[in-house]
């Protein structure tokens, strides 16, 4: 049904698989290195929970660090982004999606991008759009940046009609940063009519009736902790396609959910509610405007949760835990009301169905599949256990309450039993009550705000912001890692790292727990490549060579891709991004605080250093 073959003529469609790669081909046809996608987890970029856009693990490099791929990149990066949770369900939008990207770290800028995204769109050879059916917004200028005239002559000259360029302010036509502070700029972004009728006007005037499909953002700006804009030494391009809505586009599909990639979850989950105890039908959601509002949830939230597992994040109640939790239960709940009783063994049953969609292109949902259906077995059995002493709960509030569930009571269902709050409202709704909904929300918010400022703290500082002290702990991991390796041996692999300006946290596969002997050993070991006051530089090569100097680090490439491998004298040689100090010596002493379980085999060392010297100077490159 979907055969397509890139250069034969088009009588089929083309599949999700087929313009992943139809973009990495167009873009390595424009002299583009095809770089990996990252983990969900951002590692060492701790001012957000989860990857959210394809630009995120590339932020040293926007800000002006040499990428070791070049100036031109792209790739495919599965993001997450729970802001718009309660959207999802509708037409488009959704908490994972794919991004499609593509970067120039300061090549080519607004024409090389527009003309490249407007070729691969409507080109007969690529994605062969009708033209007609495609509008455009720019920036219309504010006190920080001029109104993008630049942008909109661009498209003018590529082919797009004046009517069909909308500006728009900052909310809308500007990206960026991704945490506080950090690159950013106004951005140009594509739209395809999905109207009623011919299209008409462009986003700024028939908003609802065009639905963005691409992103070209023009960084060249450093946003400041103060607010202000200071322009970047080099101009970059960061632009994101979304996957989901250019598949449905091209296959004619009125929404992401009925695409080639999601039809097999969503028929899995048809097929499971149509097992229904006599007397009950399928419930086609709350929403009579979106029929199947569930099975869609369903299909979003643990699509999303297989991918979190795999990137190794466990359910709880902290950080992305927490999200992965929420996720997991929410989609729980709608199953529920699809009938789905026996939810025994339901979660993993639809993960399988996304690993056989997905695990193609995204090895380590295969490779990890029995690891991951574990976890959503046990997470269902927990929800069960809470369900059980929460509708417990919930039966006492709900007599001791006359017309109305408190916002507090609603939040501690929240809170303690993990009840969504859509599970409370429903189940208050059964028994002629209402709840307070502006009391939970404040109670909610409260919350949020004490875990945000939580976060913060935790997190203040964080690699991006390049500060000595994190470069330091930075290159402290190296030596850490080197040392662990040689006192516990060699099956010892990195599962994660986090750095502040506080403290490192480094994840690794192992065991058992470490012995105080061992700790100390290892605290020695690096202590001694301190004192040695070692050279720090690395070079740039690719993952075979790197492998064949015996560098340890994460291996996983597909595409010949280059990397840096940092050397620190005799004691360290590792694959990684950088920044590190030029001279082992700078570190001062190092200390284990903590080491401690992670999750099943992954053991979790906290350390610090202390009393090096506060201006530091960074590794360069050695050829
Ligand atoms: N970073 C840009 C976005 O996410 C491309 O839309």
């Amino acid at each position: 049904m979907f055969q397509y073959s890139l250069y034969s003529l088009r009588f089929s469609l083309m599949t999700t698989a087929d313009i992943r790669t139809a973009y990495l081909e167009f873009f390595k046809s424009k002299g583009h290195s095809i770089i990996p996608g990252a983990s969900l987890v951002p590692e060492n970029d701790p001012t957000v929970l989860f990857t959210t856009a394809g630009m995120h693990p590339l932020v040293p490099y926007l800000m002006g660090q040499a990428h070791p791929m070049g100036k031109r990149l792209c790739d495919v990066q599965l993001c997450v982004r729970t802001q718009d949770i309660d959207e999802v369900g509708d037409s488009s939008h959704l908490t994972c999606f794919e991004m499609l990207g593509n970067w120039s770290l300061g090549d080519y800028f607004k024409k090389g991008a527009i003309e490249m995204s407007y070729e691969f769109l409507t080109s007969k050879k690529w994605l062969g759009i009708n033209p007609s059916m495609l509008a455009v917004t720019c920036f219309e200028g504010d006190k920080d940046a001029p109104k993008d005239e630049e942008s909109a002559g661009i498209w003018e000259s590529v082919g797009m009609p004046r009517e069909r360029i909308g500006f728009l302010p900052k909310a809308k036509n500007w990206w960026g940063p991704a945490g506080k502070t950090g690159p950013c700029g106004p951005d140009t972004e594509m739209f395809y009519w999905v109207g009623a009728g011919e299209p008409k006007g462009n986003p700024a005037t028939h908003d609802s009736e065009w639905m963005e499909i691409w992103n070209d953002v023009f960084m060249q700006y450093n946003k400041q902790e103060d607010g202000s804009f200071v322009p970047l030494a080099q101009q970059n391009v960061d632009t994101g396609m979304g996957l989901e809505r250019v598949a449905a586009v091209l296959q004619g599909v009125k929404s992401v959910y009925e695409t080639d990639a999601f039809l097999p979850m969503m028929h899995a989950i048809s097929s499971a509610a149509t097992r229904l105890p006599a007397g009950k039908v399928p419930d086609r959601g709350n929403s009579a405007a979106i029929p199947g509002r569930d099975q869609r949830i369903i299909v979003d939230h643990l699509k999303a949760a297989t991918f979190m597992l795999a990137d190794g994040v466990r359910p709880s109640n902290v950080d992305q835990g927490y999200v992965l939790r929420r996720i997991i239960r929410r989609a729980i709940r709608s199953a529920r009301k699809l009938g789905i009783e026996n939810i025994s063994g339901f979660c993993a049953s639809i993960a399988q169905v996304v690993v056989s969609q997905y695990g193609n292109f995204y090895e380590k949902i295969k490779v990890q599949q029995s690891v991951i259906l574990d976890a959503f077995n046990d997470e269902e059995e927990a929800f069960m256990k809470a369900l059980t002493e929460g509708e417990k709960h919930f039966q006492r509030v709900a007599e001791r309450s006359t017309k109305q569930i408190s916002g507090i009571d609603a939040f501690h269902l929240y809170d303690t039993y993990g009840f969504p709050i859509e599970m409370t409202r429903e189940m208050a709704n059964e028994q002629g009550l209402s709840i307070d909904e502006d009391g939970f929300s404040k109670a909610f918010s409260e919350h949020q705000m004490l875990s945000r400022a939580g976060a913060e703290k935790k997190f203040a500082g964080g690699l991006a912001d390049h500060s000595a002290e994190t470069t330091k702990l930075h290159t402290a991991t190296h030596l850490l890692n080197a040392a662990l390796h040689t006192v516990l041996g060699n099956h010892i692999s990195q599962k994660g790292s986090n750095i502040t300006a506080e403290r490192l946290r480094f994840d690794f596969c192992h065991g058992e727990k470490m012995t105080p002997e061992q700790i100390k050993k290892v605290e020695e070991l690096v202590n001694e490549a301190i004192k040695a006051d070692a050279p720090v530089s690395y070079s740039v090569m690719t993952v075979d060579e790197a492998k064949a100097q015996g560098a340890i680090g994460v291996f996983d490439s597909k595409y010949g891709e280059k990397v840096k491998v940092y050397t620190m004298g005799t004691f360290s040689k590792e694959i990684c991004g950088g920044p590190h100090v030029a001279k082992t010596g700078m570190l001062g002493t190092f200390k284990i605080q903590k080491e401690e379980s992670s999750s099943a085999g992954v053991r979790r060392i906290k350390a610090v250093v202390s009393g090096g010297p506060a201006e530091i100077e960074v590794a360069a490159e050695v050829s």
